[in-house]
């Protein structure tokens, strides 16, 4: 996954986390790619889950503060994406398809939604004067 400009949702420390996201799924490719296979890959499998509750945490606590409209509909589907990958690798043995699916699909969420949630957020946030929310406390 390459990061570009067509990411970026205009929020600096959330454009930051996306990043870490994706540089943590190339590294889980990567290893893949290099016949790591699962076993191998799974500490990259889990720091990226790691990674995404954090991320999750942060953007939902802004959202809360800003009173974004959107919050609890955003909430669950970070709630069910990390809830999927977690128990998926739990549960993931070295069938080449099951792992693929597992790639293509934290790929192609993460991508999807950046694109179209997170943006939305940032776009709220721009229509609402509120692209300083970085500065908002998030704890
Ligand atoms: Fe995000
Ligand atoms: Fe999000």
């Amino acid at each position: 996954m390459e990061w570009s400009e067509t990411y970026a949702i205009g929020l600096g420390a959330v454009d930051q986390d996306h990043q870490t996201l994706f540089h943590l799924f190339n590294q889980f490719s990567d290893t893949l790619a290099k016949g790591g296979g699962i076993d191998g890959a799974r500490r990259f499998l889990h720091e990226l889950v790691d990674y995404s509750r954090y991320h999750f945490q942060r953007e939902e606590a802004m959202m809360r503060k800003l009173e974004y409209p959107d919050y609890a509909k955003h909430k669950r589907m970070h709630d069910s994406f990390a809830d999927f990958v977690h128990k998926t690798a739990e549960t993931l043995g070295q069938e080449p398809d099951d792992i693929s699916f597992l790639q293509s699909y934290v790929e192609m969420w993460l991508c999807g939604h950046i694109l179209v949630m997170d943006k939305w957020f940032g776009e709220w946030l721009e229509a609402h004067g509120q692209t300083n929310a970085e500065a908002v406390p998030t704890s």
